[in-house]
């Protein structure tokens, strides 16, 4: 891990301004785990680690607008880019990333830089679908996956793809492994919003329902509330919630057993990736699932 944040700062050093190191300093500390999904795939050498670096670069990039599009104050246990310099330097910065990352990429191998680059196109829109079904209550899973799929799962799918073509494998298992555990990574994301604290997280909690995005647990939960409760729900859309409040949604949430219902959702994904690559025996893109499941933060 070492190695992709040399290389990272190599890049980003290049660019030759002051601000952008000041900025992107504050942004240390991801988990990383689409670089070691793909090193776990690919064999480590100077290439694998520069595609890590890239792939980090982009995946900060997405992290800068997210944070701008949720307003959110908080990225990695401190203040957030937004937060700290305003949004016009978190979007500016992003875009540095965005490019910079492109460029290094044109760089090294015309494939990765069409399954990569091709990726970022599809977060985007995942982004832009997250933004659209945040304008109302939305309870229509189908488009919460798909939207999920894009603004998440594809570029775990592409780090796992790209790890496969690195290897000489073969691409497609390791790409359908990749959306598996991407589609479950983020519905796990989801659900730490609503039982993580902040403090482990080191992002906001409780802040998707406020922005106005009904994540799986509450799909599931307005389903299984009775008319006058799923008003009360209703009413507490996009609202800024008072202690209460927010006891009122976690308890209904236990009460319907809606916890489990998305564990066993959880399951299927995590069962899927796993059929995808069982015949390779890799160990660790096993633990990689297990890991990513049952995480805190
Ligand atoms: C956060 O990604 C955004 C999502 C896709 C859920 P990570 O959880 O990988 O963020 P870091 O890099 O570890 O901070
Ligand atoms: C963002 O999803 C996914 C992105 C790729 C940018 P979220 O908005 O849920 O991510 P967090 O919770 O802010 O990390
Ligand atoms: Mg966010
Ligand atoms: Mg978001
Ligand atoms: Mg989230």
């Amino acid at each position: 891990m070492q190695k992709i944040d040399q290389y990272m700062h190599e890049f980003l050093s290049e660019l030759n301004y002051e601000p952008i190191l000041t900025m992107s300093s504050k942004l240390q500390g991801g988990k990383k785990l689409r670089s070691k999904l793909l090193l776990k795939i690919a064999n480590e050498n100077e290439t694998s680690y520069k595609i890590c670096a890239i792939i980090e670069l982009i995946h900060a990039a997405s992290l800068l607008h997210d944070d701008v599009i949720d307003e959110a104050k908080l990225r990695r246990g401190v203040k957030s880019i937004n937060a700290e310099f305003g949004a016009k330097n978190a979007i500016m910065l992003g875009d540095i990333l965005y490019s910079k990352a492109f460029y290094e990429l044109s760089l090294l191998d015309l494939k990765l830089a069409k399954v990569i680059s091709n990726a970022v196109v599809k977060l985007s829109i995942g982004e832009l679908m997250d933004v659209n079904l945040s304008e109302t209550f939305n309870t229509n899973k189908n488009a919460y996956l798909q939207m999920i799929y894009n603004k998440t799962a594809v570029l775990i799918e592409a780090s796992a793809r790209s790890g496969a073509i690195l290897a000489g494998l073969d691409e497609d298992d390791f790409a359908e492994y990749g959306k598996n555990l991407g589609l479950a990574f983020q519905i796990v994301d989801d659900l730490l919003d609503i039982q993580g604290d902040e403090q482990t997280l080191g992002k906001p909690a409780m802040n998707d329902f406020k922005e106005g995005k009904t994540t799986l647990a509450y799909m599931y939960l307005y389903e299984k509330l009775n008319p006058q409760d799923q008003a009360i729900l209703q009413g507490y859309y996009k609202k800024d919630l008072n202690e209460s409040e927010v006891a009122w949604i976690k308890n209904k949430m236990h009460e319907c057993q809606i916890f489990e219902q998305v564990h066993q959702e959880l399951n299927v994904y995590a069962n899927n990736a796993l059929k995808a690559i069982e015949k390779y025996n890799i160990k660790d893109l096993e633990d990689i699932i297990k890991s990513m499941i049952e995480r805190d933060f």
